[in-house]
């Protein structure tokens, strides 16, 4: 009897880590910035998606394999006078940059202009 629930307990314990490393798991679903040039609205789930669950093309202080971690503006603050890169540098080369890139190349991609991703209502 207990080692069938131990078993089980492997089981599951299996399945839970083969969603955890897919990420399946962690992703959330939309992420709204509100900032004053206009709300962004960011599909996460969708973009893991078609980045093939590559959580690491955003998250780059993540491990292969991790899923979670430390927020961007834990480390890239907001405003000029933080060490670094701010927030708005990082966001705009990780968000736009890829869809520049991918639109150079003619693959599907997302928006590139300023108000196409900040919607002002
Ligand atoms: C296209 C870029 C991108 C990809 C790919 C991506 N993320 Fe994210 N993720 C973000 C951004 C941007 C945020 C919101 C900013 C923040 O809170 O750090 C975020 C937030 C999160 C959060 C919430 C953090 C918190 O504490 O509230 C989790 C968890 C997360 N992502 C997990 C994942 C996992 C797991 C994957 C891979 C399946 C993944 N992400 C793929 C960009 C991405
Ligand atoms: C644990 C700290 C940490 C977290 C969390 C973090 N970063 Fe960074 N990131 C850094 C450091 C350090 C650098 C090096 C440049 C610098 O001084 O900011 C960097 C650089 C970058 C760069 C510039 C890369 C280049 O080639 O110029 C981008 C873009 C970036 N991060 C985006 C993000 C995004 C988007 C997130 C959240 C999904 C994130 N970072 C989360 C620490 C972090
Ligand atoms: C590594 C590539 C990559 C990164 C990084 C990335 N995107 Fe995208 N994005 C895409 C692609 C590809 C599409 C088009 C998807 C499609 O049409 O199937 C897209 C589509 C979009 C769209 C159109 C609506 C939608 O969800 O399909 C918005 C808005 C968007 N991205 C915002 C963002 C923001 C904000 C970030 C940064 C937090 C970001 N993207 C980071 C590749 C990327
Ligand atoms: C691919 C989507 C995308 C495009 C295109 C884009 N932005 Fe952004 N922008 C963002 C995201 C995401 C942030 C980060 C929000 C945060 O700091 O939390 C941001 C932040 C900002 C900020 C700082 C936050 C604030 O107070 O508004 C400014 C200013 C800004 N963008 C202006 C622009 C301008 C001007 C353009 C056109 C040249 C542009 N953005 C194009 C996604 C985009």
């Amino acid at each position: 009897m207990k080692s069938r629930f131990i078993g089980i307990g492997i089981l599951v314990g299996f399945g839970l880590s083969i969603l955890m490393a897919t990420g399946a798991f962690a992703a959330k679903n939309e992420i709204v910035f509100d900032v004053s040039m206009g709300k962004v609205t960011f599909t996460h789930k969708k973009h893991s998606e078609t980045l093939q669950n590559n959580c690491l093309k955003c998250h780059h202080t993540w491990k292969q394999g991790e899923t979670s971690g430390k927020k961007c503006l834990e480390c890239h603050k907001a405003g000029p006078e933080g060490k670094g890169l701010s927030a708005k540098e990082v966001f705009h080369k990780t968000c736009k940059g890829c869809h520049d890139e991918a639109k150079k190349a003619n693959k599907p991609a997302g928006p590139t202009m300023c108000t196409q991703c900040h919607v002002k209502k």
